[in-house]
């Protein structure tokens, strides 16, 4: 294969920010076709007139002639009102909710301290058929980091699903065997996004000849082992799995330092960085269904109709790009040659 043609790809996970860093990064993520942009800003978008006045932000930082279409979501938190929930999803202006539980990571300060909380809410959701996003974590201290992820399933989400036969729902950032295993299972109401950075790394990448925060995000890197996993199901064609980058920019600054900031800014890279894995499976047919068809009908939505040219042709993207106003944030796969170029 010299060439694929596909549907512009989408990202159905990924983090904007707001401000001067969304100026920075929006270029980035503004080739991809649908964006699900992330809630968790400070303060967080719970509410619609939140969300509006999120949207014209974006769009606002969205390059001429770009294409891309923000699709929003709302925070949950304890006191998320059920009917603020179905009316921005009536009107359109967000397509699903985002559930954090509290402390599980950047800005996750305001999210659900138990999903008992939100029952209404997510009640109303499995009704009206707006899905969940789900950062599947438990965040209890005596949980190993490592088992996070496991334990959500098994203790919160699986349960859940059990209630709630209607709720659709997205693990996102699936990072382990469990969680490809536990969405398998339960067929097209429950779907995964799967980063680059996790089919690239395992969690060596963390201690890689010496300390690495640039490799540091959550849920954090698991074992070789999950990574095949996630592989696997990358590029299965199982329609449950599909492509969400949660590109999630931080400075340098942020990232380098005692107590740095957990994300991976893979924006830039990441249709040739998921390309790049399908090839080296062999999987280069199902790349279509993972990018470009997958997330859509999952969300109800038609592949794009313009396309992308995926050529064999090494590339190598830029080590860092700046933020406006001083700074840079590091490139995942910056500076490493890859065997794909994006037209
Ligand atoms: O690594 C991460 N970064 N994981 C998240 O869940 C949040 C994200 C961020 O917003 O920085
Ligand atoms: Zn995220």
């Amino acid at each position: 294969m010299q060439e694929l043609v596909l549907p512009r790809p989408d990202d159905w996970h990924v983090h904007l920010r707001d401000g001067a860093a969304l100026r920075s990064v929006m270029p980035s993520s503004a080739r991809m076709g649908r964006l699900i942009v992330m809630p968790n800003l400070v303060p967080p978008v719970t509410s619609i007139d939140d969300a509006l006045a999120y949207r014209e932000r974006i769009q606002a930082a969205m390059p001429e002639g770009s294409t891309a279409e923000p699709l929003l979501t709302a925070y949950l938190t304890d006191r998320t009102d059920p009917e603020e929930l179905r009316r921005g999803y009536a009107q359109g202006v967000w397509v699903a909710a985002k559930l954090y539980p509290a402390k599980a990571t950047t800005n996750s300060d305001a999210g659900v301290t138990d999903v008992s909380r939100i029952l209404p809410a997510l009640r109303v959701m499995a009704e009206i058929g707006m899905p969940l996003l789900v950062h599947g974590e438990v965040t209890r201290s005596e949980v190993d980091v490592f088992d996070r992820e496991a334990t959500f399933l098994r203790e919160v989400l699986g349960p859940l699903l059990d209630e709630l036969t209607d709720l659709r729902c997205v693990v996102e950032h699936a990072t382990t065997r469990a969680a490809v295993d536990f969405v398998a299972a339960r067929g097209p109401r429950v779907g995964a996004t799967i980063t680059p950075h996790h089919l690239w790394w395992n969690r060596n990448a963390l201690f890689d000849g010496g300390l690495r925060p640039h490799a540091y995000c959550l849920p954090v890197l698991k074992r070789e082992e999950d990574r095949r996993a996630l592989r696997e199901a990358a590029t299965s064609g199982d329609a449950s799995f599909f492509a969400g980058t949660d590109s999630a920019p931080h400075a340098i600054s942020a990232k380098e330092k005692d107590c740095g900031c957990a994300g991976v800014f893979n924006a830039p890279t990441a249709v040739a960085g998921y390309a790049a894995v399908f090839d080296e499976e062999g999987a280069l047919h199902r790349l279509r269904g993972f990018l470009s068809e997958h997330g859509a009908a999952f969300y109800g939505l038609a592949p794009r109709a313009d396309t992308v040219r995926i050529v064999r042709r090494p590339w190598v993207a830029p080590e860092t790009i700046p933020l406006e106003g001083g700074g840079s944030v590091r490139v995942f796969l910056g500076g490493t040659p890859l065997p794909f170029s994006v037209e």
